[in-house]
């Protein structure tokens, strides 16, 4: 049963903060801008759009709604809601994939942390060579373990503060500090003589780069980066009072979530492509994971008040990371305390340990590990591809199957209103409830098969 006990957030600004404090991370800084460089700019950033509305959104509400009803970990969620069937499985394959994410995401954490680092103490000169630079140091065997380290032991710290001490407090103050100094870093890169090229790339589309790989991707992009799919939204919901309006807070923490990215997309792209234009090259978008780390010191190191620009980027990067990465640790977390008995001191420390030792394989497959191959990719590019691509839709596919089938039409209307308390358009109810009945799970089943088989 759901403890009376269980803490809940303070303050309706409080649930929304946190909530996108979650969602907004480092996929939006760091993957969206990647993502969208290597699969053809505009096209993915309008399939994304269309991925995050028809299936994502849609899957929010319902892991919302979800937790908030069995206002328990993603486990015993299921138990409350469905006692005796096999649906508990589906949040321990939650609590499996939020484990996985963490472990390859405190490693990308760790790159941020040692960068912030970096630009305090150095600074970014003009004439290095940054790709060299950050291979070096990544595939250093112990110098990124160092920084992995320092990042989870941050997460954990907040996380034994507890929920409205700890992640509510914190949410709140770095969501904000992380929208100004972004915000900062876009008006320096549109600034840069060369820039606007980067803003077409980012808004016009090209339709004939929209192909099904490009359809995965967005997909997997887009339920990473709402943080659907594996409990996270779920076990927030469980702290969350009865009265909040679902649809709202999920329509907002979407939205802000997409802005974000799209704002940290211009603090990239068109820097990018200004950098270019002044070097006399061809923009370097399709560099990948380490487009953040690589291009942006070199931009960085050639601009005016770019030191300055260095240090609050990547301030802003760690934040943005560590709100993320509580909310993964805080779904393993609960899990422990409720399941297994243990005081949340000890749940923070099996996770650690048990995130960090994966991570520490994620990290040395960039050195030591590096021919290390699983299915035909390293240890970290591994967990990221399984996590983003496979599980996040799986679990999103079967959350929408739990709540569209299970749950029923009525209970489903009647959480989305509050029991009739709240005003919404009967017809917005239904179109929500027919997209996670048979639009989202049809949509998705088909992306991830065409994923897994071909
Ligand atoms: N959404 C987070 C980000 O964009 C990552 C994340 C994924 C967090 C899944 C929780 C769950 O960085």
């Amino acid at each position: 049963m759901a403890q009376k006990s269980r803490e809940t957030f303070g303050s309706r600004a409080g649930v929304l903060l946190a909530m996108a404090g979650s969602a907004i991370g480092l996929g939006n800084i760091w993957r969206f801008p990647y993502m969208l460089g290597q699969n053809g700019g505009a096209a993915f950033l309008l399939m994304y759009v269309i991925m995050l509305l028809v299936f994502c959104l849609p899957v929010l509400i319902s892991e919302y709604l979800v937790g908030r009803r069995g206002a328990s970990n993603p486990y015993r969620c299921f138990s409350v809601l469905a006692p005796g069937t096999g649906w508990r499985w589906i949040g321990l394959l939650a609590v499996l994939s939020s484990a996985c994410i963490l472990s390859f995401y405190c490693v990308v954490g760790g790159w941020s942390v040692k960068y912030l680092v970096e630009s305090c103490m150095n600074g970014f000169t003009a004439g290095q060579n940054y790709g060299e630079l950050f291979g070096a140091f990544i595939g250093n065997a112990w110098k990124p373990l160092v920084y992995t380290m320092i990042f989870l032991g941050l997460t954990g710290l907040i996380i034994v503060l507890g929920v409205r001490k700890g992640i509510e407090r914190m949410s709140k103050i770095m969501i904000k500090v992380l929208f100004v100094i972004i915000v900062l870093v876009v008006v320096r890169s549109l600034s840069l003589p060369g820039a606007l090229d980067g803003v077409r790339y980012m808004f016009v589309p090209d339709f004939s780069k929209v192909t099904t790989s490009v359809m995965v991707a967005a997909m997997g992009q887009a339920f990473f980066s709402l943080s659907i799919g594996c409990g996270t939204i779920m076990t927030y919901a469980s702290y969350v009072r009865k009265d909040e309006n679902i649809a709202a807070t999920s329509a907002g923490v979407a939205f802000f979530d997409t802005l974000f990215a799209i704002i940290a997309g211009l603090a990239i792209i068109p820097a990018v492509f200004a950098a270019a234009a002044q070097n006399g090259t061809a923009a370097n978008v399709e560099a990948g994971p380490g487009l953040v780390f690589i291009t942006l010191p070199g931009v960085f190191s050639s601009m005016p008040l770019g030191r300055i620009a260095a240090v609050l980027f990547f301030l802003s990067l760690l934040l943005a990371a560590i709100t993320s990465a509580i909310s993964l640790m805080e779904v393993v977390v609960s899990f422990v305390i409720e399941e297994m008995h243990r005081s949340r001191g000890r749940a923070v420390l099996a996770a650690f340990l048990l995130c960090g030792g994966v991570g520490v394989l994620c990290s040395l497959s960039f050195g030591p590990l590096e021919n290390f191959r699983l299915f035909g990719l390293g240890i970290f590019d591994f967990f990221d591809y399984l996590t983003s691509n496979i599980l996040l839709p799986a679990g999103g596919l079967l959350l929408t199957f739990f709540a569209g089938w299970h749950l029923k039409k009525d209970n489903y209307l009647d959480e989305l209103t509050n029991g009739g308390t709240i005003r919404i358009p009967h017809w917005l109810c239904c179109t929500i409830f027919y997209l996670v009945k048979w639009v989202a799970p049809i949509g998705i089943a088909l992306i991830l098969l065409n994923c897994l088989f071909f």
